[in-house]
């Protein structure tokens, strides 16, 4: 498996950085996670443009402009001989001293993984999954814009261990308003009475490129869609609900906070979304 690292390719087992990188010390980065199918990068401009919109925003220097930054994925995917996997970019900080001050990390660490992904089993996008609302509160713009998608998990990581002592594979994530914001790592949708609604980025959603296929499925296929606040009450009566990401594609819910949602599997609104997402990507 090769790993690129700052310009070489190099083994897994020697992919390594500096213990004084602010990524490591900070959270101090951006990353993306992006999917191959049939030998293709998905959505490759949209991850690039938000990779680089989030450097932008954090000060961070990218030490590769826009298009060699392409030419590595698409070098580094061919070099795995990966027809179907999951690359991970990151981008963090670079070495530093122990103080703060991006000024003393002159030299960004650009790292890229493509590994096989381990994705819910099939029966799960049929069955749907179960889920809870967590504690954990999603910042919304005042503090780090969710936009951004930075390094610092330390929100999604608490709500991961909040569905790990649930006993489910993702939860729902509220801002400190009470709206519905995300999940831990996939954005989340429901649908009333045919119409599909995903909460507004201002919410605490990040601006997912998945979630952003599936509005524009929904267009191209007539299925109303709004980007409006939502709270839990509004997930529990929904019709449907569904994740989606990069990972998890589109991923129906069955079960919120114990409230089965509608028969308790995949509806029939989220089941089409499914197949017309995979149709894309196939
Ligand atoms: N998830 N929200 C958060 C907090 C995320 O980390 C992700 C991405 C998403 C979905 O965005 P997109 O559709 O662009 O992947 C929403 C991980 C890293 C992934 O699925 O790869």
């Amino acid at each position: 498996q090769w790993i690129y690292l700052n310009g070489s390719y190099v083994q897994k087992e020697n992919a390594m950085i500096s213990v004084y990188d602010h990524g490591f010390l900070y959270g101090d980065g951006i990353f993306e996670g992006i999917r191959i199918y049939n030998g293709n990068i998905f959505k490759c401009k949209e991850h690039l443009d938000r990779l680089y919109d989030s450097a932008k925003s954090i000060m961070l220097d990218i030490p590769l402009a826009y298009e060699e930054m392409k030419s590595v994925l698409i070098e580094t995917v061919r070099k795995n001989e990966l027809r179907d996997g999951y690359i991970r970019l990151v981008v963090s900080r670079g070495p530093g001293d122990l103080g703060l001050d991006p000024r003393r990390s002159p030299k960004a660490n650009v790292v890229i993984i493509v590994e096989q992904l381990a994705i819910y089993p099939e029966e799960a996008y049929l069955n749907g999954l179960k889920t809870v609302s967590v504690s954990t509160r999603r910042n919304i713009p005042d503090a780090l814009n969710p936009k951004i998608k930075s390094l610092n998990y330390l929100n999604n990581i608490l709500v991961k261990i909040q569905a790990n002592l649930a006993g489910v594979g993702e939860a729902i994530m509220l801002n400190s308003q009470g709206f519905v914001a995300e999940g831990s790592s996939d954005n989340i949708f429901i649908i009333k009475r045919g119409i599909v609604f995903t909460p507004p980025c201002y919410c605490g959603a990040l601006e997912g490129i998945t979630r952003a296929a599936i509005i524009e499925i929904c267009q191209k296929i007539g299925i109303p869609c709004k980007e409006e606040p939502f709270t839990l009450h509004d997930v529990y009566v929904a019709d449907e609900v569904f994740f989606t990401g990069t990972a998890a594609e589109v991923i129906a819910v069955r079960e919120v906070d114990a409230r089965t949602i509608g028969e308790g599997k995949a509806g029939p609104i989220t089941t089409r979304l499914l197949k017309e997402f995979r149709a894309v990507v196939e």
